[in-house]
């Protein structure tokens, strides 16, 4: 066996397992592995998931905070602003740089499988072109979707519709839209109806920037949901964002979740950047631009997590980690119950998957064998502390090895050490 997993604990099992992989693939999950391997690791009773998920990200934009200038007011409208005044300047060589480093810090966080969005609107596709160069130098590492996105409307400029169309010929997977920017809410459903069309052209699956805007009276959601079912296309459908849902009145929401539900909508909430572009012009009370998690999860739609927006105009921090957005939804979303904390990490683990319409994914026999062990005992730790992931083995390799901080405090003569667990 090229490389076994020592005393493993997985999600869903109260015994510690080891992991036997061969040729890149789980071949034996065992309680008691009996073989030796070429390379053994020891798990010690860690929590091993399978890798982290970014839903929806913009590595296009990522690691450009400040350049040209610092997003003052925090607006999405001003971060588009700025945005636009970047891509003047823009270089391939630059994006790939930039988004390559943000992909490593991904890796290093656990995550081995990102969507995407590249904006379509650049007259030379030259962001698009970047970041489909980087999914193919970059395959052997991680998996990437890249989803042509639009970024400034499809019909609110006359070469955008053009642009994107030729984005997906160059091999984009996944077609993106944003009808809420578009000039009027008929040019918002066109966009819509445009994007299905791509899609079933092209066979591809679809990712819409959705009333991502705190305007109640942005209602996008409902026209993705009667398309999803209209052309058949159930579950390949994404609306990202959705924070307009947070203003609904109550009875309309209902009626949208049951929608989505229906028409097997994927939900990516994104909770650094909502919570920071939404709602800025409420004053107080200030209302949060999160969709409806608690509410869609409970009616069964699938929802996962999103950092959208690391170090870029229209969000300066973030690392690129999945447990930091997870944790911070737990507090932004009210989804602190003892049994809606181990939820939440599906939202950045299995449901990603379903969101990405991936197949080969999990810690199962004769699946990739892509894993992360968590420097935590389970996912309620792993939340609480953002845990380090210790190693990260990608088809039976280790890709990232990350050497836990050690804290030691001196009392007078005595040496402590901590490291916050219980
Ligand atoms: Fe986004």
């Amino acid at each position: 066996m090229d490389l076994i997993i020592r005393n493993a604990k997985l999600r869903d099992k109260k015994e510690l397992y080891d992991l036997g992989i061969e040729n890149g693939k789980f071949t034996q999950i065992e309680t008691t592995i009996k073989d030796e391997g070429k390379q053994e690791i020891d798990a010690g009773g860690n929590l091993v998931i399978p890798p982290f998920i970014e839903s929806h990200v913009h590595l296009d934009s990522a690691l450009t905070v400040g350049n040209p200038r610092f997003n003052e007011s925090g607006t999405l409208l001003d971060g588009i602003a700025i945005w636009g005044e970047y891509k003047e300047g823009i270089t391939k060589e630059r994006i790939k740089a930039t988004a390559k480093e943000t992909i490593l810090w991904e890796m290093a966080n656990g995550v081995l499988r990102i969507r995407t969005h590249a904006d379509s609107t650049e007259p030379n596709l030259l962001t698009v072109q970047a970041l489909l160069e980087l999914k193919e130098e970059m395959r052997d590492y991680v998996d990437i979707q890249v989803v042509a996105f639009p970024q400034d409307g499809i019909l609110a400029h006359p070469q955008s519709a053009e642009l994107l169309e030729k984005a997906v010929k160059m091999g984009a997977d996944v077609i993106g839209g944003i009808p809420q920017v578009e000039f009027t809410r008929e040019d918002g459903i066109r966009s819509i109806e445009i994007v299905f069309e791509l899609a079933q052209k092209y066979e591809k699956l679809i990712d819409i920037h959705t009333d991502e805007t705190s305007d109640d009276q942005s209602r996008f959601a409902e026209v993705i949901a009667k398309h999803a079912v209209l052309s058949g296309m159930e579950g390949m459908v994404t609306a990202s964002h959705t924070t307009a849902m947070h203003n609904y009145d109550n009875d309309y929401a209902a009626k949208l979740i049951g929608l989505l539900k229906r028409a097997e909508i994927n939900i990516i909430t994104n909770p650094a950047s909502n919570a920071l572009l939404q709602n800025r012009l409420d004053g107080y009370p200030r209302r949060r631009g999160h969709t409806r998690v608690d509410e869609l999860l409970h009616a069964g739609v699938n929802v996962s997590i999103g950092n959208d927006n690391i170090m870029d105009p229209f969000g300066p921090l973030g690392k690129g980690s999945m447990l930091q957005s997870a944790n911070l939804l737990i507090h932004t979303a009210h989804l602190s119950g003892s049994n809606l904390i181990p939820k939440v990490f599906d939202l950045i683990t299995i449901n990603g998957a379903k969101t990405l319409n991936l197949t080969d994914y999990g810690i199962e026999l004769g699946n990739q064998a892509d894993l992360v062990i968590l420097d935590a005992k389970d996912e309620y730790e792993a939340l609480r502390l953002l845990s380090e992931a210790i190693y990260v083995v990608r088809k039976g390799r280790v890709v990232v090895e990350t050497k836990v901080a050690e804290r030691e405090i001196t009392l007078g003569s005595e040496t402590v050490t901590v490291d916050f667990k219980r």
